[in-house]
């Protein structure tokens, strides 16, 4: 009988999907900060509890981001790669309405629930690449038609979404899954409530000089230093996901490394170390990346963090190289977004004809880091309506023609008629 009950909702909820969509994006998504996602493994890990949180929370983040996703535009919607990625979206929500109403307490419905997010996890590893690859086929068909504005606005709250999406099923998984964490004891869930930063940073770099090694023969010497302003001469340790520092170190690592022998090779420029600062202030964890590669121009600063630009040539992935250590130009986007994730930031400073410094900013205090979500709304729905425009036409733009002869060109085009 149950199984026919949930039969007939599975496909009324299919029939209903729009709606059902629509209603749970009305909620906004629940923002946890690093304080309480460690509190609830520790004092009150109760498996229930946060079954019931998850079965809610979880429909409501994947509604917020598909409303965003089917605004996107119908050309770029209808790619296969774009087609597949909402095709899992979809199957992922409606296995997590199945949860609706179920009862907490049976131990069945526990054991089904972490199993689907097992699932679902898995089902979504591929979405970074596969949505790449739609944007790839959509600017290689459009070219110039297309809004890059637009993409890199819904890219940035897509991937943040997928982040805050894996970060409450790897908790759950990890918290109540069979396998306890052998190899680190101490974490809770994927929070380490004791990381060392030092210890991050050398394996992030140690990985990161293999990989420059393979590519180059050589790599830059590197050299760290700490200030631990909280508490002199301690190490800095600090209430965070070591997966997602490695991450953005190993990025950092990787970019900066490269800068320095390019410059090296190109212009016989000295190979000179990459030098790291790690401070631990009163409200932030700074960790400074310092390269001599020549450093970028202001103009192109921010085009550094657009999912598409990359100045390396474009990997070729039927390599059976190990993984390329330039190329996809999703390095630095991707690590601004896990910086942000938890209220930090990603910024580049640079000194064109010398050097940039990529400084990574984390909260030192895991009650002020929260999860930064999208959610969405009316001023979301304006921003793809306006194709990204908001932001031009109160702001002059350098002509070298005087106005009225610009004007004239456009009439002659026939452009204002
Ligand atoms: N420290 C740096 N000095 C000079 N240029 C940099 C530095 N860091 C990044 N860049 C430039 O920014 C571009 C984008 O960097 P990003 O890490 O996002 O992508 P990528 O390194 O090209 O590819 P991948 O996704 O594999 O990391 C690089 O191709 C490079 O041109
Ligand atoms: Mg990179």
């Amino acid at each position: 009988m149950m199984k026919l009950v949930r039969f007939i909702w599975k496909n009324a909820a299919a029939v209903y999907l729009p709606k059902v969509i629509e209603h749970y994006s009305e909620y906004s998504p629940s923002p946890l900060s690093i304080k309480q996602f460690l509190d609830f493994g520790t004092v009150n890990a109760c498996e229930r509890t946060s079954f019931a949180f998850l079965r809610h929370e979880l429909p409501v983040r994947l509604a917020n981001i598909m409303r965003e996703i089917s605004l996107l535009p119908d050309q770029l919607l209808s790619t296969t790669s774009v087609q597949l990625v909402q095709s899992w979206y979809v199957q992922s929500f409606l296995e997590m309405l199945e949860y609706e109403g179920r009862d907490p307490s049976d131990h069945k419905n526990l054991k089904n629930f972490l199993d689907t997010l097992i699932t679902i996890r898995n089902r979504h590893n591929n979405v970074v690449p596969t949505m790449a690859q739609g944007v790839v086929e959509y600017r290689g068909a459009y070219g110039g038609e297309t809004s890059t504005v637009n993409i890199q606005y819904f890219l940035d709250r897509f991937y943040l979404s997928r982040i805050s999406i894996r970060m409450l099923i790897n908790q759950h998984a990890l918290l109540f899954g069979d396998n306890d964490n052998p190899v680190h004891p101490q974490h809770i869930g994927s929070i380490d409530p004791a990381c060392d930063v030092m210890h991050v940073v050398q394996d992030a770099h140690e990985n990161a000089k293999l990989l420059c090694e393979q590519y180059y023969l050589v790599s830059p010497e590197i050299k760290i230093s700490q200030h631990n302003a909280q508490n002199k001469g301690k190490p800095i340790e600090v209430v965070y996901v070591p997966s997602h520092l490695y991450h953005m170190l190993f990025e950092l690592f990787k970019n900066a490394m490269r800068a320095a022998i390019e410059r090296h090779d190109n212009e016989g420029h000295p190979l000179l170390p990459v030098e790291v600062y790690i401070v631990l202030g009163k409200e932030d964890l700074t960790i400074k990346i310092n390269d001599q590669g020549g450093g970028v121009p202001l103009r192109k600063i921010e085009q550094l963090f657009d999912y598409m630009y990359s100045s390396a040539p474009q990997p070729d992935m039927n390599s059976s190289r190990a993984a390329p250590l330039a190329g996809f130009g999703h390095g630095l986007p991707l690590s601004r977004l896990y910086a942000r994730y938890f209220q930090g930031d990603i910024h580049l400073h640079s000194l064109e004809g010398y050097g940039t410094d990529a400084v990574l900013y984390l909260k030192a205090l895991c009650n002020e880091s929260y999860e930064q979500l999208p959610v969405y709304n009316k001023s979301v729905q304006r921003h793809y309506c306006s194709n990204g425009n908001q932001e031009n036409g109160d702001w002059s733009v350098p002509s070298r023609e005087p106005r009225n002869m610009a004007v004239h060109r456009h009439q002659s085009a026939g452009i204002i008629t």
